[in-house]
C-alpha cells in the first residue's frame, strides 16, 4: 500500500467516496409503454435511447428496465422465455447495447429486472421438462405426484390462482409456482439451475448493466414445514450472487424486490463475510406514505421513519411511492387498511390482491400540489429514492385494464402522439384517461406544472450533499399533519416543512432559513400551507 503523502493533507480529509447507488435517484421504465420507434405501437429500445435526453435532463442518475427478454408477456415480461436475449419487438441486443452505451454517455447507469424464481411456461427449459423424468431438463422444475406438499406456502396471487400446484398433462404430475400458473418456479435444490442463472449475471453484466432489480426474492427454495419463504438456503444463495459481483464486477449493484416485514427484510442485506443486497425496496414505507397522505397526520410515519433500522453492511433503503404493481397493504394495520380502501378506493374495480391498483395521480385526487409534495418527500427522506416513468407529470391509469396493465400507462409525451400506442402483446394499452392535458409537451410549457416542479427539485437535491447523504433528525411540531427533519452533512443543513395535513401549519424557525426553492429569506413564525414544502437552507 502506498503511505499517505505529507504533501497532501487535503486528500487524508476526504470523506470517504459513497457508492454511487447511494446518491442517485433511480427511474422505473418499462420498454415497452416509454417510446415506440417504428410505429407498431410497442415501445422498443431505439425509442428509449431517442429518450435518453429527457430523463438525463429530468435529472435522475439511473434507469431500471422492466423485463425487456423474449416472452409471452402474460405476466408483463415476469414470465421470461429465453434469459439471453431481447423481445423481438424492443429490439435487438445491438439496439440495447446502442441505448446503453448513449445511457451511459449520458451519465446514467441502467440496472435491469432479473427474474431468478420462475421462468414462463414457453421457456424451452420448461417445454423439455414437462417431457417426464427421463428429460435432463426435469428436475430443472419442482414437481409432485400429489400437488399436497408445502402446504405452509401462502398463495400471493390469491383470487388468480387456488393452488401453489398446477397439473401438467404432458408429464402427468404437479409443478410448483409461487406466481401465475403459466410461471412455473425454477428447481434451486437442482445445481444446474444455480449455475445456469449466475451465468445469466455474467452475461449481462459483461454487456454492461450496472446491476439488477432481483425479481421475487424469498421464494427461490422450498422446504416443508416452512412457509417456503427467506429460508437459509435462499440467503445463501444470494450472497453467492453478491461474491460473484464483488469479485468479478465491482460497482454494480444488488437491488431486493422481497415485501416482507422489516426484520424479515433485513436479513437480505446479509451480514458480515456474506453480504447479499446493497439495496432493498422499502416496503413499509411506501404504504406508511399513503396512510399519512389520506390520514393527513405525520405523526405514525415519523415514528416509522424514526424506528427504521439502519441497514447493515453499508446497505441502503430502495425508497419509492409507486410501481407497476398494486400498492400492497399487507404491512398496514387493519384500522388503515380500512381508511386507505375508503380514501382511495372509491372505484371498486381498484380492489386487487388485497391491495389498491392505481398509479400515484389518480391516488393523489389528481392535485399537482399533492403530487408535487410526495415526490418533493421521497426525494428528501434518506434512502434512494426510486420514481415510476409518468409520475414526474402525474399520469393517469386505466382501470379497465386487467391485473395490473390498468397501472402501466404509456408514456405521454405530447398531445398529438395519442395514437402512438396500440397492441402490445396480447393487450391493447390506450393512453391514460386524461393525455392531452397530462403530457411532457404541455407541461414543458407551463413553468408553473408538476413536472418543471419536480425537476427543480431533483437539480435542488445535487447542488445540497445535505438531501442525498445528510443524517436526519427529526422535529417536534404542534401540527399533526406537519412532518419536519433535517438532514445535516458537514457545514451543510436542510430543514424540510412538509405539510402532509389538510390546514395551513404555523414553525417558528430557531433562526433565519433560506428558501431553497423559492429564494429569499425567512424567520420566526412561518406558515406552511396545506399540501404545500418548504426547503431551507442554512446561511452559507
Ligand atoms: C414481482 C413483480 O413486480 C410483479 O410484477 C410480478 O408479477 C411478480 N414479481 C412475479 O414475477
Ligand atoms: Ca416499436
Amino acid at each position: 500500500m502506498t503511505p499517505p503523502d505529507p504533501l497532501r493533507p487535503q486528500a487524508a480529509r476526504e470523506a470517504p467516496r459513497l457508492p454511487w447507488w447511494r446518491e442517485a435517484v433511480f427511474y422505473q421504465v418499462n420498454v415497452r409503454t416509454f417510446q415506440d420507434s417504428n410505429g407498431d405501437g410497442v415501445g422498443d429500445f431505439p425509442g428509449l435511447t431517442a429518450r435518453l435526453p429527457y430523463l438525463a435532463g429530468l435529472g435522475v442518475d439511473a434507469l431500471w428496465l422492466q423485463p425487456f427478454y423474449p416472452s409471452p408477456r402474460r405476466d408483463d415480461g415476469y414470465d421470461v422465455a429465453d434469459y439471453r436475449d431481447v423481445h423481438p419487438e424492443y429490439g435487438t441486443l445491438d439496439d440495447l447495447r446502442a441505448f446503453l452505451q448513449e445511457a451511459h454517455r449520458l451519465g446514467l447507469r441502467v440496472v435491469a429486472d432479473l427474474v431468478l424464481n420462475h421462468t414462463s411456461d414457453q421457456h424451452p427449459w420448461f417445454q423439455a421438462a414437462r417431457q417426464g423424468p427421463e428429460n435432463p431438463f426435469f428436475p430443472w422444475y419442482v414437481w409432485s405426484e400429489t400437488g399436497q406438499e408445502y402446504a405452509g406456502a401462502r398463495r400471493l396471487l390469491g383470487g388468480a390462482e387456488t393452488s401453489n400446484w398446477a397439473w401438467d398433462g404432458q408429464a402427468g404430475k404437479y409443478y410448483w409456482h409461487r406466481f401465475f400458473a403459466h410461471q412455473p418456479d425454477l428447481n434451486y435444490d437442482h445445481p444446474p439451475v444455480r449455475e445456469t442463472m449466475l451465468d445469466v449475471v455474467r452475461f449481462w453484466l459483461d454487456l454492461g448493466l450496472d446491476g439488477f432489480r432481483v425479481d421475487a426474492v424469498p421464494f427461490l427454495y422450498e422446504r416443508e414445514g416452512t412457509g417456503c419463504e427467506n429460508l437459509p438456503q435462499t440467503h445463501a444463495y444470494i450472497a453467492r450472487l453478491r461474491t460473484l459481483l464483488e469479485r468479478e464486477y465491482p460497482d454494480r449493484v444488488l437491488i431486493a424486490e422481497a415485501n416482507q416485514r422489516p426484520q424479515n427484510l433485513l436479513a437480505y442485506f446479509g451480514g458480515p463475510g456474506a453480504e447479499e443486497f446493497q439495496m432493498c425496496f422499502n416496503f413499509p414505507l411506501a404504504a406508511q406514505l399513503f396512510v399519512a397522505l389520506a390520514r393527513g397526520d405525520a405523526r405514525p410515519l415519523r415514528a416509522l421513519l424514526e424506528q427504521l433500522p439502519t441497514p447493515p453492511c453499508g446497505g441502503g433503503w430502495a425508497n419509492f411511492l409507486r410501481n407497476h404493481d398494486e400498492l400492497n397493504l399487507r404491512m398496514v394495520d387493519p384500522a388503515d387498511v380500512q381508511v386507505l380502501h375508503a380514501h382511495y378506493g372509491a372505484d371498486p374495480r381498484a380492489a386487487l390482491y388485497g391491495g389498491l391498483r392505481r398509479r400515484l395521480a389518480p391516488l393523489l385526487g389528481h392535485d399537482p400540489r399533492r403530487l408535487a409534495l410526495a415526490q418533493m418527500l421521497l426525494l428528501a427522506l434518506p434512502g434512494t429514492p426510486f420514481l415510476y416513468y409518468g409520475d414526474e407529470i402525474g399520469l393517469g391509469d386505466d382501470l379497465s385494464l386487467p391485473d395490473r396493465f390498468g397501472l402501466r400507462t404509456p408514456m405521454a409525451w405530447s398531445a398529438a402522439a395519442g395514437a402512438g400506442f396500440s397492441p402490445a402483446g396480447t393487450l391493447t394499452l390506450p393512453l391514460a384517461p386524461g393525455w392531452p392535458q397530462v403530457n411532457v409537451e404541455r407541461q414543458e410549457q407551463d413553468p408553473a406544472s408538476l413536472l418543471h416542479r419536480v425537476r427543480a427539485f431533483l437539480h435542488l437535491r445535487r447542488r445540497h450533499p445535505a438531501l442525498r447523504t445528510g443524517e436526519t433528525r427529526f422535529l417536534d411540531t404542534a401540527a399533526p399533519g406537519l412532518l419536519a427533519f433535517e438532514r445535516t452533512a458537514g457545514e451543510e443543513q436542510v430543514l424540510m416543512l412538509v405539510n402532509l395535513g389538510h390546514v395551513e401549519s404555523a414553525f417558528e424557525l430557531p433562526a433565519p432559513r433560506l428558501d431553497l426553492d423559492r429564494g429569499g429569506w425567512l424567520e420566526g413564525h412561518v406558515t406552511v400551507p396545506a399540501g404545500e414544502v418548504l426547503t431551507l437552507g442554512t446561511m452559507p
